[in-house]
């Protein structure tokens, strides 16, 4: 069975990761489809995004990484895959990812989404709590893996200089 863990990754954070390497040990593949959305302004490109992802997940031998543009469904049934993956952290993600889920039952009934709760220690975490303590120099290398802990180190050293 493979499953599509769909997302923004902007940046991939510790909790993401997390949810990669457990869904790795359910399903037999796991494909990470980054989200190519030209209405949003994200910090790093899709390209760089889908490289940061590829680079932490190295060591993961069935996980692949790639975007995608349009519907998820549309990009899981054009890889045959069954499920959509996706974390839950707190009970205030519950409304939208319940809202998504039944979305997408109704464009693809033969397509579940499958949801794992967040370990508890990431439970806090999001890709713009990190963006916004990195913004303000704080510390962020025990929030997300190291080569994207670099990269948004250099993005604000850039960007303020
Ligand atoms: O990391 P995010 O931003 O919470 O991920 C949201 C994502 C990419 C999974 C969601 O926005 C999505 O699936 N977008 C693609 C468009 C789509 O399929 N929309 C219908 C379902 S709501």
């Amino acid at each position: 069975m493979i499953a599509i863990y769909p997302g923004s990754f902007d940046p991939i954070t510790l909790g993401h990761l997390d949810i990669i390497e457990r869904g790795g040990k359910l399903f037999e593949h796991i494909i990470v489809a980054v989200l190519c959305n030209p209405n949003k302004h994200p910090l790093f490109s899709t390209e760089k995004r889908v490289e940061q992802i590829r680079e932490c997940t190295q060591h993961l031998t069935n996980v692949r990484v790639d975007s995608f543009t349009g519907l998820t469904v549309d990009y899981a049934r054009l890889h045959s895959a069954g499920v959509l993956l996706r974390g839950l952290r707190v009970l205030s993600d519950f409304e939208k990812e319940l809202q998504m889920a039944h979305t997408n039952k109704t464009l693809s009934e033969e397509i579940e989404t499958v949801f794992l709760a967040t370990t508890t220690e990431y439970s806090f975490l999001s890709s713009s709590t990190v963006k916004e303590i990195a913004q303000f120099g704080g510390p962020i290398s025990h929030l997300v893996p190291g080569n994207v802990a670099r990269d948004i180190y250099w993005y604000y050293r850039e960007s303020q200089s």
